[in-house]
């Protein structure tokens, strides 16, 4: 229950007024039947009256008939009114909480996502953002239940309260029941998650597009569908079984609530019999008692509902309660324009979070302005790490980053990232247009079409939009109608537009050319090389060619620098490069 007013705020938030609408239709509409039940208290008074003492009709009878009727219609009126309300909040809510996971996703720190124990909890944020919109209903439903249950019960505690007693009694063993319950089905799938993950992954796998291939070929098609359904079993049987046994303690449960009305509606004939109640009394008191009793039960089949999915709640507010480690420092400041002195490693050891082996080692390096450099050592040496410690997706575990003297950690986190252009080994390949693929470089000039322009012709991306058959508007990708996929160097080409588009003073391309041939590779370089003229750039790459157009080289191995130079130096040298590049030499004689 805890969560709930966190939960009520959030819905508030996503629209007031359509909260207060929504409460006082419902309340309105919570205190009709009591009235209701009054004005046919009176009809029938006057009834026997008439049949008994031989009075006359009140003058104004078929006028309270009418009331009743009036009553009866502004009813069934606030009840669509409420259902109004409710799409609204359900639309405007699933949005609000939508947007907010996205929001709060992306400030989080990169290493949550590479943590198991976070990814259940976006799991399961995520399909609680749209699967509890429910709750809401049911909280609305609950308050009017209950108002209408207390006007109700005054009405009849006003002629017996044993009456009332008798009724609550017989349906408390139901609340504890069905919340007892809540909360075993909450538990069973907490505990499900991880197997459920597997089969969102199994399932996926199944209908990826880059794993078609090799599913096909190992021939693995049966292999996923036994594993898939082996979990899916696992899961069906342990739901049916919570089923089976809240069928049985539902059902005798709520018999003890049957019996409790049954013995209230006893109790009340047996004083009609005895002349203590009029029989006008005997009518509404044995409707208010069946209403009473099915609205208590009402209340806890809602009640442990709203508990249910509350308790469910508990993951989306635990990811919202999420607090990035990674951050601005509150009075950051910008990074410098231009940068002076440049980028420096001074002494940094990293270890990637819950590791404690030490990826760099009292690592050293300085990348001066105006200076083209590259990274280069075999796999897994930690280049990429480098990169990812420049943009901050990590703070060093010792050690500092400094630009022009200042501890990276001292800047403005936003002007940071504004300052460099990376694009990663992985990059990303959106499914939006060519020329969004472009823009999200630089997403505030996505209507700058000039620029988005210039910057495909910079990374030579110009000459894959020129084959396409919708030009710059082309969407990519498979994944929606109409899309043309790529190939590894195209994309490539669109990534790279992306970096040139950022007017960064930093670029760091991290093996941008992995998947372009060598051609294509000589091309892009030579560009990149023109284009980052006086700028800083890092360049990561296992192709010694475009390494040689940098203004020097440094090797990282086993997390030092261990030499660096031009080009010539370093063949003189005779060390780790001449190595690598004798060996790779050699294979193209
Ligand atoms: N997120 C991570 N968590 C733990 N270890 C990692 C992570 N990313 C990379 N590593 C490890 O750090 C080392 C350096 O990785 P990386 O910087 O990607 O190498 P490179 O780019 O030089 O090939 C590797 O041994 C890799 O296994
Ligand atoms: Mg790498």
């Amino acid at each position: 229950m805890r969560n709930i007013p966190p939960v009520m705020r959030m819905v508030w938030e996503c629209g007031p007024k359509t909260v207060i609408w929504s409460m006082a239709l419902r309340v309105a509409l919570a205190l009709m039947p009591v009235a209701i039940l009054e004005v046919s208290r009176w009809l029938i008074n006057a009834i026997v009256m008439v049949r008994h003492q031989h009075t006359a009709l009140p003058q104004f009878f078929w006028w309270i008939v009418v009331l009743e009727f009036a009553l009866a219609s502004l009813a069934a009126l606030l009840s669509r009114g409420v259902g109004f309300c409710d799409s609204l909040l359900g639309d405007l809510y699933l949005q609000h909480i939508s947007v907010r996971v996205i929001e709060h996703a992306s400030k989080l720190d990169i290493t949550a996502f590479e943590n198991p124990d976070f990814y259940d909890r976006l799991e399961r944020a995520k399909a609680q953002a749209t699967d509890r919109i429910a709750m809401i209903q049911m909280v609305g439903t609950l308050i009017q239940l209950v108002l209408t249950t207390i006007s109700l019960s005054l009405l009849i505690a006003k002629y017996s309260p044993w009456l009332l007693l008798l009724l609550i009694v017989g349906t408390i063993p139901a609340l504890l029941g069905e919340s007892h319950f809540a909360f075993l089905g909450y538990a069973k799938n907490f505990m499900q998650t991880p197997l459920r993950r597997k089969m969102d992954y199994l399932r996926d796998l199944g209908g990826s597009k880059e794993a078609a291939k090799e599913l096909k070929l190992f021939g693995l098609r049966d292999f996923l569908i036994e594993s898939f359904s082996g979990m899916a079993n696992t899961i069906f049987d342990q739901n049916v079984d919570l089923s089976k046994r809240k069928l049985a303690a539902g059902t005798f449960l709520s018999l003890l609530a049957t019996a409790g009305y049954y013995s209230a509606y006893a109790l009340v004939l047996w004083d009609t019999i005895r002349g203590r109640f009029e029989i006008a009394v005997l009518v509404i008191l044995t409707t208010a008692i069946l209403q009473v009793s099915a609205n208590l039960q009402q209340i806890f089949v809602n009640a442990s509902g709203v508990a249910d999915q509350a308790l469910f709640l508990t993951d989306l507010l635990g990811f919202f309660a999420m607090e990035p480690a990674v951050r601005s420092k509150p009075n950051a400041i910008k990074i410098p324009r231009p940068i002076r002195q440049g980028v420096e490693f001074r002494n940094v050891s990293f270890a990637y979070p819950g590791t404690t082996r030490l990826v760099l080692k009292d690592f050293n390096f300085r990348l001066r302005p105006g200076e083209r450099v590259a990274l280069i050592g075999e796999n897994g040496q930690g280049k990429t790490t480098i990169v990812k410690l420049i943009t901050r997706l990590y703070d060093p575990t010792d050690g500092q980053i400094l630009i022009d003297g200042v501890d990276l950690r001292d800047y403005d986190m936003e002007d940071l990232c504004h300052e460099i252009g990376v694009i990663f080994q992985d990059f990303m390949r959106y499914e939006m247009t060519a020329r969004d693929n472009i823009a999200v470089g630089r997403i505030e000039e996505r209507d700058r079409l000039d620029r988005i322009e210039a910057a495909a012709q910079m990374s030579l991306a110009d000459e894959v939009i020129g084959r396409l058959s919708g030009g710059i508007e082309q969407q990519l990708g498979r994944r929606f109608e109409g899309g043309v996929d790529l190939s590894g160097g195209e994309w490539q080409r669109m990534a790279l537009a992306r970096a040139y588009l950022r007017d960064a003073q930093l670029l760091i391309l991290d093996e941008p050319t992995a998947a372009l041939d060598a051609r294509s590779e000589q091309e892009v370089f030579q560009r990149f090389a023109e284009l980052t003229k006086g700028k800083m750039a890092l360049l990561i790459s296992h192709r010694f060619s475009t390494v040689k157009m940098t203004d020097r080289i440094v090797v990282l191995s086993h997390g030092v620098l261990t030499e660096e130079g031009t080009h010539e130096e370093l063949i003189r040298h005779g060390g780790l490069y001449a190595e690598m590049f004798e060996m790779q030499a050699a294979s193209y004689r």
